[in-house]
């Protein structure tokens, strides 16, 4: 680790490297040292309040992870009365909750803590009786169990970006509960799972055999690292199996896009997998009724299809369409079948309609079919244009990670003739009539170039076609574009002047873009938004990113 990035620290006699702006825990975990930690998780800024994690550093005891570590700092973690301080604690925490809190040594955090110290179910005393909340199919709130440590309130905020939780009551009795004062199912609860993921007692948790599973304290074995079917995003998750049969599906906390988080689609919604509707075998029409029928009777019936339809028509009587939710491999393979056994180039994919444009538009202006950057560059945006998408509905753990960054103080545009999720949060909110995208960024593009929000030396080095870019521009200025579009003159100069004005301003777009006659000009033209300020590429800023519909919509 360079100078520029990390230092060395010294915990109980090893010197471990960590990087700027690490906190002791930090630095006591790659020691390889465990520690309780009842009140923190990495996803979330630390609270300080639990007391479980206490060392001495300097001389001092204090709570590991809220004391930032500093070069040359010498930790102590096992001395006698660190440890004691540490497990009494954990004692005075459990001591306030009821038997059976620990009784059947869940595979929960607070149950690991306390095998790791020793501390055994006898230690819960406390009397219960807060009542439990169930009213919700995903989330459930046992309030007995609640040790207020206030993680899934800073989840549900900071990584979720919902704020539907709220701690209530004082001192011994305070629990944690829905903000709206009501039973959670009547709440804002988007059902994201990330408070079920976080809570180390198991207080909130998912019904059924998920019970007190979340992504860090889950069995080891019986677990497939999957990608998410729903939408676009990709998020990585595991799935938990016992004796054949799915058990929990977590978020993974090393998932490039995710990041240990997901939404209710991913988490919760899998019951599709045993529905009686779910097709399981070959259906085949007999005299206009679908009846079950055996795989190899079935593909006769296809493969003499297709042979009468070639022989009556030729090979291009045959088209084939395969689904952006099939794997690289599905889809060569159907292409693969079409040309060497049909003998036709009658091949498509859903992603025709939603995709295409982005792929001609994109290859069109920056040489390549995908996003300029990965979505954690999305992290050091300091402007967002979110057009024609609704993420939080939609693409909803990227929605949650558009909306955390927003609220760290980055500046917000959105540009859809719906109220969007986002919009509420919008510093402009440009609201175009349904056809004419192109003219807005075109009008976007002459307040960049009027204005002179441009970088010379990227369109100087890097670009081609400004003269002929500049000519085409000059016919839409704010009060034609005004004309065009319905956003009002006044709204579209303070949108480009936020997007041109930022360091770090960024593109990301939906299917409002693409799924248009004029698609591929409307990527185009959003493009040019990217290309005038010379926000793409490394440390440049979040470039330009398309929310896909589909899970495999790239290949
Ligand atoms: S419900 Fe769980 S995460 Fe939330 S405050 Fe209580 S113990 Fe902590
Ligand atoms: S499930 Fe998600 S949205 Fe609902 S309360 Fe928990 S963190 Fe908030
Ligand atoms: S984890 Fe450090 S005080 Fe709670």
């Amino acid at each position: 680790m360079g100078a520029m990035n990390g230092f060395m620290i010294e915990v109980d006699g090893t010197d471990v490297a960590v990087p700027d702006g690490s906190s002791l825990l930090t630095a006591v975990r790659a020691a390889g040292v465990e520690l309780p930690s009842l009140c923190s998780d990495d996803r979330l800024s630390p609270a300080g309040s639990c007391r479980t994690c206490l060392v001495r550093a300097g001389g001092r005891i204090v709570a590991a992870c809220v004391t930032p570590a500093s070069p040359g700092m010498r930790v102590d973690t096992g001395s006698d009365d660190v440890v004691r301080l540490r497990r009494d604690a954990v004692e005075v925490i459990v001591s306030a909750l009821p038997p059976r809190a620990l009784a059947d040594g869940g595979p929960g955090e607070l149950a690991h803590v306390c095998r790791s110290l020793g501390i055994g179910p006898e230690a819960a005393q406390g009397a219960g009786g807060r009542g439990v909340d169930d009213s919700h199919p995903y989330v459930h709130l046992d309030r007995d169990l609640c040790i207020a440590c206030g993680r899934c309130v800073r989840m549900c905020s900071e990584v979720q970006g919902t704020f539907a939780l709220t701690l209530v009551g004082r001192g011994g009795d305070t629990v944690v509960a829905p903000g709206t004062g009501g039973p959670w199912i009547e709440s804002d609860c988007v059902a994201c799972g990330g408070c079920v993921d976080t809570c180390p007692t198991g207080a909130i948790s998912q019904p059924g055999p998920a019970r007190g599973l979340t992504s860090a304290f889950h069995p080891a074995e019986g677990q497939t690292r999957t990608t998410c079917g729903y939408c676009g995003v990709g998020c990585a998750l595991d799935v938990v199996t016992r004796d054949g049969e799915v058990t929990a599906v977590l978020p993974a906390r090393d998932g490039s896009v995710n990041r240990g988080h997901a939404c209710v689609k991913g988490r919760f919604s899998h019951g599709f997998r045993t529905s009686p509707e779910r097709l399981t075998r070959p259906l085949l029409r007999r005299d206009g009724v679908l009846e079950p029928a055996g795989w190899d009777e079935a593909l006769a019936h296809v493969a003499r299809g297709l042979r009468a339809a070639v022989d009556a028509g030729g090979p291009d009587a045959v088209a084939a369409i395969s689904s952006a939710r099939a794997t690289n491999e599905e889809n060569y393979l159907v292409q693969k079948f079409m040309r060497v056994v049909i003998g036709t180039n009658n091949v498509d994919n859903c992603s025709r309609l939603c995709h295409s444009p982005s792929a001609a538009g994109l290859t069109a202006s920056f040489g390549l079919s995908g996003g300029t950057d990965t979505f954690d560059d999305v992290e050091r945006a300091d402007c967002l244009l979110v057009v024609g998408a609704n993420p939080v509905e939609a693409h909803p753990v990227v929605g949650a990670r558009l909306l955390r960054q927003v609220l760290r103080g980055a500046r917000l545009v959105v540009a859809d003739p719906r109220a969007v999720g986002l919009a509420l949060h919008a510093d402009v909110h440009l609201r175009p009539r349904p056809g004419t995208n192109v003219a807005l960024f075109h009008g976007l593009a002459h307040v960049l170039l009027t204005e002179g929000l441009t970088d010379e030396e990227f369109l100087r080095e890097r670009a081609t076609g400004l003269p002929e870019l500049t000519e085409l521009l000059a016919d839409y200025p704010p009060d034609r574009v005004a004309d065009l579009t319905g956003v009002p003159a006044a709204d579209l100069v303070a949108a480009a002047r936020l997007y041109g004005g930022a360091g770090r301003p960024a593109i990301v777009y939906g299917l409002g873009v693409t799924e248009h006659l004029h698609g591929t000009d409307g990527v185009r033209s959003l493009a040019n938004l990217a290309i005038l300020r010379g926000a793409v590429g490394t440390d440049r800023g979040y470039g330009v990113n398309p929310l896909r519909g589909q899970n495999n919509v790239q290949g």
